[in-house]
């Protein structure tokens, strides 16, 4: 299979998405695709899957020109998607929304359930997924939905397979597995395309790269031919990106204090003391009880016992808006699940937090909403043609931009903050640090969860590493290297044989 992309150019309405673009992708090649947000990426692969049409430019499959792309002459041609955003029907069951629109009849012309339910099986097993294909969508976490919606590309023959940022919501291990199955396939013959924002993923996986920035093409080559570094400027061009700041030691005002903090199942006795101006990092494996931990603080979980006390009065847990309210602010992770409202323009998703803290009339001023926003996007540049489009016609990491907006509008004297930088471009994620820095020196506290080190050694100034449900060990900044954080987050040293480490 061999397909080449010739001068596509995309317009949507105003708004120039791609310019004169050409890309190329050949069989037995893992291609990485490249960008910052809005560079253009998902739109040029939805316009090979067929999904949308480009304003000019040419496809050719093999040498032949395709006169329209569709998304079913794209599956006729083996071509498979796995989009940006989850795309599963939650209420119908797991092989359902395997087999959706591509149902399996027996001769007669009745849907054959016990095959579809038997090839789900096996799918799901070469993803190492014990997930029974009977139950239904909504009962799976995110990961696992990401996992699904990956099983739906590997159930049928392919040429290609696109992978618009699958990764996002996987843990380390889930990430290995799939990267297998990735190796297994090119080694069989597929092309496949893979964008991500993290550069060791791409470096470890692809063979190719492609760069588009501002939507247009920058470079094609392969990635034994650089290093990072040169990715990087490859992606931002000159604009300087990379400043270190310095650390001080915060803690001198307790501003937030947790004691004894239990929920069953998930987390034990965690306590600690938050100080004012202070960035604390929280990170561990998976199943180590952080992501609770971190809905927990913000009245989203029921706590078996335990207390949280902000500025000396204890917090009232059972309403999120009142915990809003007292003072906190949180960014969830997992934005397409769970921070974006699809039904709502940019605007209104910016605003739905100020509405629940702040907002004291009773009816909404627009020009007022629309001036919040813009002021909020000379802090962090959101890039959007009309704020009152759909948020869903940003692109990923545009829409993660609204999310952090959405809560530094509330002035909180705490963040409570879950993978902020989720999907968001090299570029972007120092604006967040320097951001998240800037917070800091303005006396906000931060309580950051991260499971990625270069981002926690960036911005923390003390860091927890939880292990099974407790704070295995805390870590200042001179303490504070992968290496420690991997020895405590394995639980190296109550479990492991080879003691302590310096
Ligand atoms: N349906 C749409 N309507 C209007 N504008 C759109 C639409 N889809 C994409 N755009 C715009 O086109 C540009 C490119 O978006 P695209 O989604 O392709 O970026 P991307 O490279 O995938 O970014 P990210 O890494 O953030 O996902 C952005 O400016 C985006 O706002
Ligand atoms: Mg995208």
């Amino acid at each position: 299979m061999h397909i080449e992309m010739k001068g596509i150019t995309k317009y949507f309405g105003a708004v120039k998405a791609l310019e004169n673009v050409n890309f190329t992708i050949n069989s037995h090649e893992i291609h990485g695709l490249m960008g910052e947000n809005g560079a253009g990426k998902s739109t040029l692969m939805n316009i090979l899957g067929g999904a949308i049409q480009p304003t000019e430019g040419e496809i050719y499959i093999n040498g032949d020109l395709i006169e329209k792309m569709t998304i079913s002459l794209a599956t006729e041609n083996g071509i498979r998607f796995i989009h940006q955003e989850l795309n599963l029907v939650n209420d119908l069951k797991v092989y359902e929304n395997l087999y959706l629109g591509e149902e399996l009849t027996n001769k007669i012309g009745i849907l054959d359930k016990k095959q579809m339910i038997e090839n789900s099986k096996d799918v799901l097993e070469k993803l190492k997924l014990d997930i029974d294909p009977s139950m239904p969508v909504s009962e799976l976490e995110t990961s696992r939905k990401q996992l699904v919606e990956i099983a739906k590309a590997l159930l049928f023959e392919s040429e290609l397979i696109i992978m618009d940022e699958p990764t996002t919501a996987l843990t380390n291990t889930e990430i290995e597995i799939l990267f297998n199955i990735m190796r297994k396939l090119r080694d069989e013959g597929i092309s496949i395309i893979f964008i991500s924002h993290k550069m060791p993923e791409l470096f470890s996986i692809c063979d190719k790269y492609t760069v588009l920035r501002d939507g247009l093409f920058i470079e094609s080559g392969n990635f034994k031919d650089i290093d990072e570094h040169i990715a990087t400027s490859l992606l931002v061009g000159d604009r300087v990106i990379d400043t270190e700041w310095i650390k001080e030691d915060k803690r001198e005002e307790v501003i937030l204090s947790a004691r004894s903090l239990t929920c069953a199942g998930f987390f034990n006795d965690v306590s600690f003391d938050l100080h004012k101006g202070e960035v604390l990092a929280i990170t561990g494996l998976h199943g180590d009880g952080r992501s609770e931990l971190s809905e927990a603080l913000f009245g989203a979980r029921h706590l078996t016992s335990g207390k949280i006390f902000l500025k000396g009065n204890e917090l009232k847990l059972t309403n999120i808006g009142s915990v809003m309210k007292s003072g906190i602010g949180m960014i969830p992770r997992n934005r397409k699940e769970r921070s974006i409202i699809k039904d709502l323009s940019v605007v209104n998703n910016f605003s739905v937090a100020y509405f629940v803290a702040k907002h004291k009339k009773a009816f909404i001023n627009d020009k007022k909403e629309i001036k919040r926003f813009n002021r909020s996007r000379q802090i962090i540049d959101i890039k959007t043609d009309d704020p009152n489009n759909y948020i869903t016609s940003l692109s990923g990491g545009n829409q993660q931009k609204v999310i952090v907006s959405r809560w530094l509008e509330l002035d909180s004297d705490v963040y409570i903050m879950d993978n902020p930088t989720q999907g968001i471009d090299v570029g972007t994620k120092f604006e967040i640090y320097r951001l998240i820095n800037e917070l800091s020196q303005r006396g906000k506290s931060l309580i950051i969860f991260s499971a990625e080190f270069p981002e926690i050694h960036r911005i923390a100034d003390r860091c927890f590493v939880m292990y099974k449900g407790h704070i295995n060990a805390e870590l200042n900044r001179d303490q504070l290297t992968e290496r420690n954080v991997m020895y405590y987050a394995t639980g190296s040293n109550t479990e492991g044989i080879n003691g302590k480490i310096s």
